[in-house]
């Protein structure tokens, strides 16, 4: 057995205050990490990066990828969180003894900064929501008529506003605590979301044309991926976002976990609740675009529209179809809400924990700090398109500037999340926590390889995807994805 000394400083507030924070179970667990990982990354990245990169290619290679790399950084990140009790801003500096506060400090400030923007773009769901509930409700058409994307990120008011919306909806949530507040959520809003998927992707598939969709979707088109590096790469920062690695939340998360639960276990069911959520969105969104996008130029075009694809091409699809269309587009954008809404809980708790945690205040106090520098930070993103389009860094709207600095960021974290436990923490001290308190065993060859993806393979494959942020951010061409 391998020695287990308690983590040195650092004792959060939970812990002096008598006893931290718990889910009330292993379920419920994988629930709250499935509910941070199904997010806007699956509904709508996915299946647009499955559209480019040869169909079942990057189906085939992400399967691979998230069922390796992905399940072991997510032990890792989760062993790291339960055995410290803490979240990441506090836990590298307890586990490092002091020498790794840095790390902690860039996992906190990678949450902080995306999850004012992604409030952002939660506003723009509200919107779309509000709108199709509103046209259902008899009201004049909205997000269904052209140019509405355009008109409403230019308003002076309307982006900030459902911004605000978005993030008080949120930090309610996060403010009423672990159990009474985020497992409640969830336990409400992700069976949702699975029916809405799967009634979704059922009655796409019934509708004409979308065997064809399907069929892109699923065969391997090795035409069209571009070379292997690309679809891996691809593949792996689509996987990073997804399973919400590198932002502290799974190290949050795991500080809640009871001992006895299995890590591993546990991380197998997320990376398989994430992906079957993923492929299943490609079922609803990809057969959908190529059956009524065909005409405007071809079915590639339609669906690797990017981020217009959610704003703009399918609520032109679903005004094609009439009553139905209307009825599509409201159940559509309540499921993208509800999986925004979780994710952006998940980034909001990692945040507030931290906050509770560094300064030992209590959790609604650390909630009106987090609340604040959002809308704070958030306005900039919020009014970026509108009142200050004239701000600009390099020659970005602020939004994108944000989410290009997080895309090069993340796999910083990670890479040295990764050092940190192969190197520093050591795979023994992972694999022992792993099994502390549980009557089960870690196998030997489970440990061999989980030690080998932690030292050579993550860092490795985790610094490629960061000379290619950094190629296409600093436009060198040919290397970025
Ligand atoms: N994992 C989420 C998704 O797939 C995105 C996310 C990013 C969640 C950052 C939390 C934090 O969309």
């Amino acid at each position: 057995m391998v020695g287990l000394t308690r983590p040195q400083g650092g004792q959060s507030f939970a812990m002096r205050g008598g006893g931290r924070d718990s889910w009330s179970g292993q379920i419920a667990f994988v629930l709250a990490a499935a509910a941070s990982a199904v997010g806007l990354g699956n509904l709508w990245r996915f299946p647009y990066l499955a559209a480019r990169y040869g169909g079942g290619v990057f189906i085939a290679v992400y399967l691979i990828l998230s069922l390796t790399l992905g399940a072991a950084l997510l032990v890792t990140e989760i062993a790291i969180g339960r055995y410290s009790r803490q979240s990441q801003l506090t836990a590298f500096r307890a586990l490092g003894h002091g020498r790794w506060n840095f790390l902690g400090v860039m996992a906190t400030v990678v949450p902080l900064f995306i999850l004012p923007y992604y409030n952002v773009i939660g506003g723009w769901v509200v919107r779309y929501f509000a709108s199709y509930a509103g046209v259902i409700a008899g009201s004049s058409p909205g997000a269904e008529t052209q140019g509405f994307f355009d008109a409403f990120v230019a308003d002076p008011w309307s982006p900030f506003v459902c911004m605000a919306v978005f993030t008080a909806v949120a930090s309610a949530v996060v403010a009423l605590g672990v159990r009474k507040g985020i497992e409640k959520a969830n336990v409400v809003l992700m069976p949702a979301l699975l029916a809405i998927t799967v009634a979704l992707a059922i009655y796409v598939a019934a509708l004409p044309g979308a065997g064809a969709g399907i069929k892109f979707y699923l065969v391997p088109d090795f035409s069209s991926c571009g070379s292997v590096g690309k679809v891996v790469l691809a593949a792996m920062g689509q996987m990073f976002y997804s399973l919400s690695l590198a932002m502290g939340i799974m190290i949050t998360y795991g500080s809640y976990m009871r001992r006895g639960d299995s890590i591993p276990g546990a991380s197998v069911r997320i990376v398989a609740a994430d992906t079957f959520m993923a492929v299943l969105a490609g079922f609803m969104i990809i057969p959908l675009a190529v059956a009524f996008a065909g005409a405007e130029g071809g079915a590639r075009p339609a669906v690797d529209a990017g981020p217009g694809l959610m704003f703009a091409t399918l609520p032109k699809i679903f005004a094609s179809l009439g009553a139905a269309g209307r009825w599509l587009g409201f159940t559509f954008f309540s499921l993208v809400l509800f999986a925004a809404l979780t994710s952006a809980i998940s980034m909001t708790e990692a945040c507030v924990a931290s906050v509770c945690d560094f300064f030992g205040i209590r959790r609604r106090p650390s909630v009106a700090a987090v609340l604040a520098w959002t809308v704070a930070v958030g306005s900039l993103s919020a009014f970026g398109y509108g009142r200050w389009s004239s701000a600009r860094l390099f020659g970005l709207p602020m939004l994108e500037f944000f989410d290009s600095s997080m895309n090069v960021l993340t796999p910083v974290v990670a890479a040295l999340t990764c050092v940190f436990a192969g190197w520093v923490l050591g795979p023994k001290r992972i694999l022992a926590e792993c099994r502390r308190e549980s009557s089960r065993g870690i196998g030997g060859a489970f440990a061999a390889s989980y030690a080998f993806m932690v030292r050579f393979v993550a860092p490795v494959l985790v610094a490629a995807i960061l000379a290619s942020e950094i190629c296409r951010t600093f436009g060198f061409g040919g290397w970025s994805i």
